[in-house]
């Protein structure tokens, strides 16, 4: 099913008008993950919602998502003590390598989203970074990151990814 059908399907659901926008574009973002662009232009003509109604919505509610998620999901504590302790210059150096720019959060080739997240509860390790692999199975902490670390784990984790979807070589636990 691709995101102009998973509207229809939905608005002949929960029927059309501005009242089934919120609910629609959960079951969409259930389905695929993201709320797909053409999922969302779908939407707005089978509301009749101006598709600058539905972007604002997408928008406004943390829960929802704008692009897939990478195979790693790397999350940059930015409490205080990490924030303090440079956490803002791992994030950005992780972004440089990972080629993200603008509003973007995951790389071309879907092996990394970065995102900002608050208090781990390691604060001793500070700056900390969390990696969670986006099918659950793997997690890690990375502590007393420089932004030169910050680069390497990139590079692995993007490594990690291309393993897991069967390009590369493999290595056994975390990259850390
Ligand atoms: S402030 Fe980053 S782990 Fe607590």
């Amino acid at each position: 099913m691709d995101p102009e059908e998973a509207a229809e399907r939905l608005v002949s659901k929960y029927g059309s008008g501005r009242g089934s926008l919120i609910r629609i574009l959960q079951e969409i973002q259930k389905t695929f993950g993201y709320l797909p662009r053409e999922g969302l232009e779908a939407v707005s003509r089978r509301l009749g919602v101006p598709l600058s109604e539905v972007l604002n919505v997408a928008t406004f509610y943390h829960q929802f998502r704008l692009e897939p998620l990478g195979t790693y999901v790397v999350q940059v504590c930015f409490g205080t003590a990490c924030y303090l302790r440079g956490s803002p210059q791992v994030y950005e150096a992780m972004r440089l390598a990972a080629g993200l720019n603008g509003g973007r959060t995951t790389t071309e080739d879907r092996a990394i989203t970065i995102e900002k997240a608050r208090c781990f509860g390691c604060c001793a390790l500070a700056p900390v970074l969390m990696v969670v692999s986006s099918n659950g199975s793997e997690r890690y902490i990375h502590g007393r990151l420089n932004p030169q670390e910050a680069r390497r784990l990139v590079y692995a984790y993007r490594q990690r990814a291309a393993v897991a979807a069967g390009y590369g070589s493999a290595s056994a636990g975390s990259p850390g």
